[in-house]
């Protein structure tokens, strides 16, 4: 009997644009005389997610007629689906010398080496239309809209390779790539993973519905995004804290596989819940859990926005399953996690909780509720607040 081999990369094939030794010591002999390209946090991390392969099939920065299918359509110029551009965007002054053809030399903001581009294209692009399209609105208040009106006005495209794929500074532990979650999912004989987004301190919200989520499928993989944040975000590493906690003293660990998604948040919502799931398929994920304004930020998304952009894609054509959850709360009346499906209490008996919610407490010196947060993950985001001030 054959076993099951795993869930397929988007696309087909798991990308791997990490340059072998042999190719990172030709680049390194090539290094002086290359022009080179800065990236910022973004940007390098996209050059990471690209080489790893967490952004299968891309194997590089965006041509323009991938850019120009993505943007209003959410596709690929194949036709394949794809909810954001990757686009590395630079100034004019920037791109004017740089030859189509060319090699170009990629440092990440500290001026280090760390890959390089196979410049094909330059494109000039319309940043209103990218906000409109992909993050719903062209308030420069959004952050995710901010960044692309700060960015330059070209972009660069072409195959990347990372020079190479050092151990995260941070948590080298945790750091499970495509190719190694895939690995760990099949020694653990696990069919069915689904994959957990979050960029807050897990609160009971986010373990109810993972739980719920656990009920149905083998192993839950917790895969909180480490990149770049915007500044009043929980610090990744007190993040990371929480979740070894609450792993430690309220999951099963042999059903529970926590690893970094180094990717940088775009805050754009349904899109990027879009985008979330594709990355998690990367990682091995068979479902993917969608909850109240998935990757949203103020009130720029419907709360439920990023749960019906799914029904925009053919069944089965994103090749991963969303699990979509309402909104968790606490029910006074039942005195456990629930939801309107599942709860017989009043607006008024209910807890509400968010990340944002918790934010708030901590900024004040107030300690989550119990209702809110289990008590040892309270006690540690306290205490990084107070060590923090
Ligand atoms: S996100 O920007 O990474 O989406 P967050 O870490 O807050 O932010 O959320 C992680 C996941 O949990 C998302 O799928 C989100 O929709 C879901 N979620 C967060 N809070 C709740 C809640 N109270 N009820 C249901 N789902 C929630």
């Amino acid at each position: 009997m054959s076993q099951r081999s795993g869930i397929a990369p988007h696309g087909g094939e798991l990308v791997n644009r990490i340059a072998t030794p042999a190719q990172k010591a030709e680049f390194l002999s090539k290094a002086e005389h290359l022009p080179r390209v800065e990236l910022d946090e973004r940007a390098f991390s996209d050059l990471v997610m690209i080489a790893i392969g967490a952004f299968s099939p891309l194997t590089g920065f965006m041509p323009e007629a991938d850019y120009n299918n993505v943007v209003p359509n959410m596709r690929l110029a194949n036709g394949l689906p794809w909810s954001i551009p990757i686009t590395l965007s630079v100034t004019e002054a920037v791109a004017a010398p740089l030859e189509i053809g060319s090699l170009v030399r990629l440092d990440d903001n500290t001026g280090r080496f760390v890959g390089v581009l196979e410049l094909s294209e330059k494109y000039t692009y319309d940043k209103k239309q990218e906000a409109i399209n992909v993050y719903r609105t062209d308030d420069e208040k959004h952050p995710g809209v901010k960044v692309v009106y700060d960015q330059g006005n070209v972009n660069l495209a072409g195959a990347v390779w990372l020079l190479e794929r050092e151990a995260h500074p941070q948590f080298p532990t945790y750091q499970i790539d495509p190719a190694a979650s895939r690995a760990q999912f099949q020694a653990k004989g696990w069919n069915t993973i689904v994959g957990f987004q979050t960029r807050n301190p897990i609160h009971r919200a986010h373990e109810y519905i993972q739980k719920c989520a656990m009920e149905t499928v083998d192993g839950l993989f917790l895969h909180p995004l480490v990149g770049a944040t915007k500044e009043d975000d929980i610090p990744a590493d007190v993040r990371m804290r929480c979740y070894e906690i609450i792993l430690e003293h309220y999951y099963p660990s042999d059903r529970v596989i926590l690893g970094i998604n180094p990717a940088a948040m775009r805050y754009a919502g349904p899109r990027e819940a879009i985008f979330h799931a594709l990355i998690r398929k990367n990682y091995g994920c068979t479902h993917f859990i969608v909850g109240r304004d998935h990757a949203g930020v103020g009130d720029y998304y419907g709360t439920y926005d990023a749960q019906y952009i799914f029904s925009e894609f053919e069944p089965g054509e994103l090749g991963i399953t969303p699990m979509m959850f309402e909104h968790a709360f606490y029910c006074k009346v039942t005195k456990s996690m629930a939801t309107t499906k599942t709860s017989p209490s009043t607006p008024e008996q209910r807890v509400h909780l968010s990340g944002t919610k918790v934010r708030e407490l901590l900024r004040k010196g107030e300690l989550p509720p119990p209702e809110f947060s289990r008590p040892e993950v309270a006690a540690e985001l306290i205490r990084a607040m107070q060590g923090n001030t």
